[in-house]
């Protein structure tokens, strides 16, 4: 099996599976009780919470855990907007984000907040300008996601960060959920005040996640009850998941530099077998080195992940939350790409656990499958 689809949801290293199962065998505790057993469980959240810091230069005291991305994300946008909404009414995205992010604004939109929704270029990037233009005294807040899920653009988030330095009245939310421990990230030098990261992405298991909150900035919880994580997200904190978490982000950070040089080598041979072919399209060429997008047009996304999985190769048409709906990609047709493009849309993506043989294997696929399906749909 040559899975590629890692940008849906990562393997667990053996590694983090073992973790978690110990974990939840011997440190099953409370944290939060006061006898020895939660003193460990609380021990073992905070080394976690530590480990997480420093990959984004933040301090411990400054990560939320959450059940994932889109808890992050939730968290991130209503408790900026539930809190400082009388301070403006103004919200700022993009239109390349994911579910998690753009159906909160939308929502937020039919309740009464103006939104500025950013444009992207063929290539998938916003413009600082535009940003910069869209800026009023009545926003309170800008989400722009760092790698794109679909197609693996890399927004300029330090320059964005820069920017708004300049209006300190406006909260700056990064969606990391696709380049963290791939990706070095410095929230202080990249000025960000808010930043959603999750495990599953980065060979951890699900449904455990995180908030970055910069230090004396305030949001307001979505979750209220046993006023855990400072009061900003109550429930007993998942301790075994937790440490799966740290555990994934260790053995991920130490094969960075090698999965970077890898990806970069096999993107290129993927996009040299690709255009070899006949009616190929590549979206966002110049993402990171990990996601290739391309539109194999006049054959409908769904056909050719069917075909790629009869030879063993899996990959997926669009976002995973999104790609079981028969609509085209909201994503390419944000990039300008024809509709006939955004409904062929389809996405590799590498991890940690991609070998040269899965490469090599995915390139003869596509080279047996495309011009057969092709002959046959007579495109
Ligand atoms: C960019 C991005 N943000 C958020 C999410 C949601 O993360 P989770 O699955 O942990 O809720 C995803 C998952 O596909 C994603 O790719």
């Amino acid at each position: 099996m040559h899975y590629l689809d890692n940008s849906a949801t990562t393997k667990p290293y053996k590694a983090v599976i073992e973790t978690v199962s110990w974990m939840f065998e011997h440190t099953y505790a409370n944290p939060a009780s006061l006898h020895g057993l939660g003193f460990q469980a609380e021990q073992t959240a905070e080394d976690a919470r530590k480990k997480l810091a420093d990959e984004l230069h933040a301090k411990p005291s400054e990560i939320i855990f959450t059940s994932g991305g889109t808890e992050a994300n939730n968290l991130a946008i209503h408790g900026v907007v539930n809190r400082y909404q009388n301070r403006g009414k103004h919200i700022i995205t993009s239109t390349i984000e994911h579910d998690s992010v753009y159906e909160v604004f939308q929502k937020l939109e039919q309740e009464g907040f103006a939104v500025t929704y950013l444009s992207v270029d063929e290539n998938g990037m916003i413009s600082l300008e535009e940003l910069q233009a869209s800026l009023t005294n009545e926003t309170i807040l800008v989400s722009v996601m760092h790698v794109n899920n679909e197609m693996g653009a890399v927004q300029p988030i330090a320059e964005i960060g820069h920017l708004l330095t300049g209006y300190p009245k406006v909260f700056f939310h990064v969606d990391a959920v696709q380049s963290f421990t791939k990706i070095p990230i410095d929230v202080q030098t990249m000025k960000i005040d808010l930043l959603s990261v999750s495990a599953h992405k980065f060979h951890g298991p699900k449904g455990i996640g995180a908030l970055y909150l910069r230090k004396n900035k305030q949001i307001a919880p979505l979750l209220i009850g046993g006023g855990q994580e400072m009061g900003i997200r109550s429930g007993t904190l998942a301790v075994p998941l937790i440490a799966g978490m740290a555990k994934a982000l260790e053995i991920t950070i130490a094969k960075r530099e090698s999965f970077l040089q890898n990806t970069h080598i096999w993107k290129t041979e993927l996009l040299t077998s690709l255009t070899s072919l006949k009616r190929i399209r590549i979206n966002g060429e110049k993402g990171v080195p990990y996601i290739l997008n391309f539109s194999c047009v006049g054959l409908k996304s769904e056909v050719l992940v069917r075909a790629l999985e009869d030879e063993t190769v899996f990959v997926s048409s669009k976002s995973a939350c999104s790609s079981k709906k028969e609509s085209p990609s909201r994503v390419l047709l944000a990039m300008g790409r024809k509709r006939s493009e955004a409904i062929s849309g389809i996405r590799i993506s590498m991890g940690m656990l991609t070998t040269a043989t899965d490469i090599s294997h995915c390139q003869k696929a596509l080279q047996n499958v495309i011009p057969t399906l092709q002959q046959w749909i007579k495109v």
